[in-house]
């Protein structure tokens, strides 16, 4: 148990301390204002979508491409959402994307193109939860929000070595990044805690000598900071299984399809192929072709990991001729501008590179 004096300490000293250390070694990253200036709510908005469950390596590219192609949101209002889908294809989630757009247009067109500078009305747009409308309200408008994503989560349960399991620890996390968190320059501390948990306050072997909350970490004195955040014990994924097909005409083009708009990687491209399954029969696996031709089962699997299950996938490949029609609900289109084409996620990408023999 902590005595009441080193939670006090925590509550009175972390702020000034990080903010400190967030004006010397801050992470120059694209969407961020510079010190004293106002980021663009929109810049914000975006980044903070795309850093939903994806790092922020993965999203600097994703995020530069849309702001030029989009510089306002009523530019991205304007843009049909399967353009938005193939921009964002190899980012993943792709609900977010769809959300995305919808979210644009509601700003544009109930809002004027301004978004809402307050919690509760930015957590009345699609796909804006209860962190992302915290994130924008205190980065962009300044508000005092309580932040939390898995990085200040991570900070607060060592800080405090709480040790309650996740996610039943969720809520007292909150409850003390609350007491922690500033009046004043909450998106600067918001991000500190980030940066914090993204270079120092690490899941494994974090960098304690130079952290700037060092003396007031309950984990750190103790020495046990990687036992925080307790998890509850894993579960194993499950793995699914499929076959897919790779038809490739002799005028070089191969034949994809729209996945249907709700569910897994909804209205994404894909190479047609067989549900998957746990219990997927490889043995009835051509069954599932999608035109008669010779398929030949290349060797290998593609793997591929989702959030809640691991994919293996047979693939097959076929050239046929130049005249071949597409079966219904199918399209041919040119292999080497597949990936402008068509909103292809990475599972498919990897699935071509497959088929292709790269
Ligand atoms: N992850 C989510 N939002 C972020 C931000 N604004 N800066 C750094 N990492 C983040």
């Amino acid at each position: 148990m902590l005595t009441r004096a080193s939670r006090d300490a925590k509550r009175k000293e972390a702020a000034p301390l990080l903010l400190a250390w967030y004006d010397r070694s801050r992470r120059r990253l694209p969407w961020r204002a510079e010190p004293g200036e106002r980021a663009d709510p929109y810049a914000v908005w975006l980044s903070e979508i795309m850093l939903q469950q994806t790092t922020v390596q993965a999203v600097k590219p994703y995020y530069l491409r849309f702001l030029h192609v989009w510089p306002t949101v009523a530019d991205l209002a304007a843009a049909p959402v399967e353009d938005v889908m193939k921009e964002w294809a190899g980012l993943g989630y792709y609900s977010r994307a769809r959300n995305l757009h919808a979210c644009a247009k509601a700003v544009a067109a109930d809002l004027g193109g301004v978004f809402p500078g307050d919690e509760a009305g930015l957590r009345a747009l699609p796909g804006i939860g209860p962190y992302t409308s915290a994130a924008i309200a205190a980065i962009a408008f300044g508000q005092r929000a309580v932040v939390v994503d898995g990085n200040v989560e991570r900070v607060v349960a060592r800080l405090f070595s709480i040790s309650e399991a996740m996610p039943a620890a969720k809520p007292l996390i909150r409850a003390r990044a609350d007491e922690m968190t500033p009046g004043a320059r909450a998106g600067d501390f918001a991000q500190a805690m980030m940066d914090l948990g993204a270079t120092i306050c690490t899941p494994r072997k974090p960098a304690c000598a130079i952290c700037p909350l060092m003396d007031l970490c309950s984990a750190r004195a103790s020495g046990d900071q990687e036992r925080f955040p307790v998890r509850a014990a894993k579960v194993e994924r499950p793995r699914r299984f499929g076959a897919i097909f790779y038809a490739r005409r002799a005028d070089n083009c191969v034949l994809v399809r729209t996945r249907p708009p709700k569910g897994l990687l909804g209205g994404m491209s894909e190479f047609p192929g067989a549900v998957w399954s746990v219990d997927f029969d490889m043995n009835t696996a051509r069954e599932s072709a999608p035109l008669a031709a010779r398929w030949r089962r290349l060797a290998g699997e593609v793997e591929h990991v989702f959030t809640h299950f691991a994919l293996s996938l047979v693939v097959f490949r076929a050239d046929v001729a130049a005249d071949a029609a597409a079966p219904e609900g199918c399209r041919w289109r040119p292999e080497d501008k597949l990936e402008q084409m068509e909103a292809l996620p990475s599972v498919m990408l990897k699935v071509a590179a497959h088929a292709r023999g790269d």
